[in-house]
C-alpha cells in the first residue's frame, strides 16, 4: 500500500498555510458564456475545493489586451460584466477552504477558436491582431513581425491590470500561463525567440519578458500574495519540445524570473513521470527546475490515469486507472524533487480524489472518460 502521508502535510505559500499537497490545476472547459463563468462554474471549483484540493487554479482567463485570446466561451479576465462573476468563483472557493487564483493568459501567436488546432496547422490570423516575440507560429514558420516594445510594454501592462483586479475580486493571488507555447513561453522557447534586444539572444534574455510580467504584477499584489508561473517543456505546436538542452540553460533562463520573485513554478507534463533531461537522470521538469532555482515546484500530468489529456482527448480514448503510478509520484515527491502535486482530469471525474486517497480508498477513484467533457461541471454525478 501506498504511503501517501506526505501529502497531506502543510505547505507555505506566500502568506498562506496549505493544509495538503493538492492542487486543482487550470483547465478551460469551455463554458463560459461571452467568456463569463457562470455559477455553476464557480460551484464546479468550490467543490474540488471541498474535495480536498486546497489550492485551485481557476481556467485560463485572457487578460485585457485586444490581442489576449477570444473564443467566447473561455474565460475573459476583463470586461464590467465578468467582474461579478469572477467574485462570485473566489467567494464560493473560499467557502470551502480552498486559496484560489485566477490563471492569467495571453494566447500570443496560438489562437484557440472554435476550431482549435493542435501540431503545426496551428492558423494565423491577421485579423485579430495577434502578438508575439518574433512573429513565427511555430518552429520555422513566421507569420508577421515580432512585438514593438510599445506592445511588449502594452502586454506587460495588462497583465498587471489582471492581477490588481484579481486583489480586487478577492482572489488569493494569481497564476501566469507561462506553458505550452502561449505568448510568455512564446518568448522562453529560443525555437519562436529570434530576438536580438533585451529580450532574446541568451538563455536569460529569454528570460527577461516573463521577469517583468512578474515584477508588474507583484507591484499589484498585496505582500505575501503569492505568484505562481506556470511553465512546461511541452507546446502546442511541438510536443516533444525542450526549453533547455542543459541543467545550466535551464538555470539560466529561469534566474531573472526568479530574481523577479516567484513562490512556485508549476512545472506542466503531459506524464509526471517523464524525465526532463533523460541522459543525465530520472527527475521531471519540476524536479530540475527546484535543482535549479531553490524556488518550491508543483507537478501534473496524468496523475493516476494512464493516458495523457492530449491524446486522450484528441482520439477520444478513456484514460484509465493506473494507479500503480502513484507508487513512482510518491517515490519522487518523498525524495524532494517536488512539494504540490496537481491532479487535473481525475478531479474532473472524482472531486473527492484527494480525500479518498487521504481515506486508502483508491478502489474509488474514476477513470476519466471523454464523454465527461460534454457536461464537464456536473461530471462527477454522471
Ligand atoms: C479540457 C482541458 C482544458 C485545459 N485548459 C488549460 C488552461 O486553461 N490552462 C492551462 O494552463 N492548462 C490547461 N489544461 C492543462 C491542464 O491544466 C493539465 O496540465 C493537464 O490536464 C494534465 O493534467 P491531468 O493529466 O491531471 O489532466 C487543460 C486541460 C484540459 C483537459
Amino acid at each position: 500500500m501506498t504511503d501517501f502521508s506526505g501529502l497531506f502535510t502543510p505547505f507555505q505559500l506566500g502568506r498562506f498555510t496549505l493544509p495538503n499537497r493538492f492542487v486543482f490545476p487550470p483547465m478551460g472547459l469551455e463554458v463560459c458564456e461571452g467568456g463569463i463563468p457562470g455559477d455553476d462554474a464557480a460551484e464546479y471549483y468550490a467543490r474540488r475545493a471541498q474535495g480536498g484540493a486546497s489550492l485551485v487554479i481557476t481556467e485560463g482567463a485572457y487578460i485585457d489586451h485586444p490581442s489576449s485570446g477570444d473564443n467566447p466561451m473561455l474565460g475573459r479576465f476583463h470586461g464590467d460584466d465578468a467582474w461579478d462573476a469572477w467574485r462570485n468563483v473566489a467567494t464560493k472557493v473560499h467557502r470551502e477552504g480552498g486559496i484560489c487564483l485566477p490563471e492569467l493568459w495571453h494566447v500570443g501567436l496560438v489562437y484557440r477558436g472554435p476550431d482549435v488546432l493542435v501540431g503545426n496547422d496551428v492558423e494565423f490570423r491577421d485579423e485579430l491582431g495577434q502578438v508575439s516575440p518574433s512573429g513565427y507560429i511555430a518552429p520555422g514558420k513566421q507569420v508577421t513581425e515580432g512585438m514593438t516594445q510599445a506592445q511588449i510594454d502594452e502586454v506587460i501592462a495588462a497583465y498587471a491590470r489582471g492581477a490588481a483586479k484579481a486583489v480586487e475580486l478577492g482572489f488569493d493571488g494569481i497564476e501566469l500561463h507561462g506553458a505550452h507555447g502561449y505568448v510568455i513561453d512564446q518568448f522562453l522557447w529560443k525555437a519562436l525567440n529570434h530576438r536580438s534586444d533585451r529580450y532574446g539572444g541568451s538563455p536569460r534574455a529569454r528570460g527577461q519578458f516573463a521577469a517583468e510580467v512578474v515584477r508588474a504584477c507583484r507591484a499589484q499584489l498585496e505582500p505575501g500574495m503569492p505568484i505562481i508561473m506556470r511553465m512546461s517543456n511541452w507546446k502546442m505546436v511541438d510536443f516533444n519540445a525542450r526549453l533547455a538542452d542543459t541543467p545550466q540553460e535551464l538555470e539560466a533562463l529561469l534566474a531573472p524570473i526568479v530574481e523577479a520573485g516567484v513562490e512556485l513554478f508549476d512545472c506542466s507534463q503531459r506524464r509526471f513521470w517523464e524525465p526532463c533531461f533523460p541522459e543525465i537522470d530520472d527527475r521531471n521538469l519540476a524536479g530540475w527546475v527546484k535543482a535549479v532555482t531553490g524556488v518550491p515546484t508543483c507537478t501534473i500530468g496524468s496523475i493516476g490515469l494512464d493516458l495523457d489529456f492530449l491524446v486522450s482527448l484528441s482520439e477520444g480514448k478513456t484514460a484509465e486507472l493506473d494507479l500503480a503510478k502513484l507508487d513512482e509520484l510518491m517515490r519522487r515527491f518523498d525524495r524532494g524533487d517536488f512539494d504540490l502535486i496537481a491532479v487535473g482530469r481525475a478531479m474532473i471525474a472524482e472531486p473527492d480524489w484527494p480525500k479518498l486517497v487521504q481515506a486508502g480508498a483508491l478502489d474509488q477513484l474514476k477513470p476519466f472518460a471523454t464523454s465527461l467533457m460534454a457536461d464537464p461541471l456536473m461530471a462527477h454525478v454522471k
